[in-house]
């Protein structure tokens, strides 16, 4: 008859941890004792059981042990049970007795660590409604990206609409009917990258003007937002990609006192209200008279020299000029005028021209201009 024990042990998993049974079942001695009496060699089968029942830690793992004793078809209790008409009267007497007891044992043993499992996991989902909430990650908009809202909501409010033209731009546009000389420097695939002899990436937003006087009739009051590329060797202060806005505003009586204006306003918006600028002459083919406007370095206030744990010495910004060279601007060139088809004797206008890094660097103190690139969120977290 030892058989039936055998078929007991063959189901069991030398992997499965073993637990004390009487934490499972309070009664679990009392029931043990009378199995005993009843057959030895089946209480221990049953104990291994039971013990496996209470070491388990997960609901699969109690399933597997479930299975392997009483799974209908193929659980060793079943099993052993099925013997039971082979066996003589009194045999059967004494097994089956043994084999219930020890299978409604195993029964108790796994429905009271199922439901304590299943109370564990449920408590494991329970909300702590008193912790501190979790703060969703929030996105912001690009540095880059808040200095041109915050330049397009100063030029709305002045009365200008945005623009937008193509970043591959003919070469057409982008020098030859804004004055360039067919030999300047610029032309030279140095400065420019060509996408061919008559294609190139825009090194600057100010052949949209040309598209947009072409395309609509005086007065054109319009800023041009854009990305724009430009042939260089890449460093700290350089890349071969960065931003612009121009600016153009064009009237019957437009005038260099109205450009200044404008400036004066952009400068008190953009730096601080009391930010001393100037004005000086410089030459763009586009524009006659050209411009350049200069605020005044806030990195040394104007001085020109620094003084810090080093000693006094030269300003590193404005490498001792006192002043920061922020856009170029002037009365757009009447040649400007005719390629668009506009009359140069009807109408007159300005135009300014302004770098969006720049303008982010000087604000923030930013020295490094790739990392407006990198989309590195420790760097762009900060503003
Ligand atoms: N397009 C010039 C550049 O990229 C900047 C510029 C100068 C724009 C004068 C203008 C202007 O609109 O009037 O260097």
């Amino acid at each position: 008859m030892t058989d039936v024990q055998g078929i007991l042990e063959r189901r069991l998993d030398s992997a499965w941890r073993r637990g004390e049974p009487s934490a499972v079942l309070p009664d679990y001695r009392e029931r043990m004792a009378a199995l005993l009496l009843v057959n030895e060699e089946i209480a221990k089968a049953t104990a291994f059981f039971v013990e496996a029942v209470a070491g388990v830690e997960d609901l699969a793992t109690l399933q597997a042990v479930r299975n392997a004793a009483l799974s209908r078809e193929t659980g060793a209790f079943t099993e052993a049970l099925a013997l039971m008409p082979s066996l003589s009267v009194e045999q059967k007497r004494v097994w089956g007795k043994a084999l219930n007891l020890a299978k409604q044992l195993v029964e108790a043993a796994e429905k009271a660590k199922r439901e304590s499992l299943e109370r564990a996991r449920e408590d494991a989902l329970t909300l702590d409604v008193t912790l501190p909430g979790r703060r969703p990650w929030a996105g912001r908009p690009h540095v880059l990206a808040q200095v041109r809202d915050e330049l397009l909501d100063l030029f709305h409010g002045l009365g200008y609409s945005v623009y937008t033209s193509p970043e591959v731009e003919r070469d057409e546009y982008n020098f030859g009917k804004l004055n360039f000389a067919p030999d300047h420097p610029a032309r030279d695939a140095h400065d420019t990258y060509f996408v061919s002899p008559e294609v190139v990436l825009r090194p600057h937003t100010s052949p949209g003007w040309v598209r947009a006087m072409e395309e609509g009739k005086p007065p054109p009051r319009l800023v041009f937002p854009g990305r724009v590329y430009r042939a260089e060797a890449v460093d700290a202060s350089h890349m071969d990609q960065f931003h612009q806005i121009d600016g153009l505003a064009v009237g019957r009586s437009v005038s260099m006192a109205d450009l200044k204006a404008t400036l004066h306003t952009f400068a008190r918006a953009i730096y601080r209200g009391d930010v001393p600028t100037r004005i000086i002459p410089i030459y763009f083919p586009f524009v006659e008279p050209g411009v350049q406007m200069d605020v005044q370095c806030a990195a040394c206030s104007g001085e020109g020299r620094i003084r810090d744990e080093h000693g006094e010495h030269r300003c590193p910004v404005c490498k001792g000029t006192r002043w920061v060279e922020v856009l170029g601007a002037g009365m757009v060139h009447p040649n400007v005028f005719r390629a668009v088809g506009y009359d140069p004797e009807q109408v007159t206008g300005f135009a300014f021209g302004m770098g969006l890094e720049r303008i982010a660097m000087g604000r923030h103190g930013i020295h490094e201009i790739r990392q407006f690139l990198e989309n590195d969120v420790r760097f762009l977290e900060q503003f």
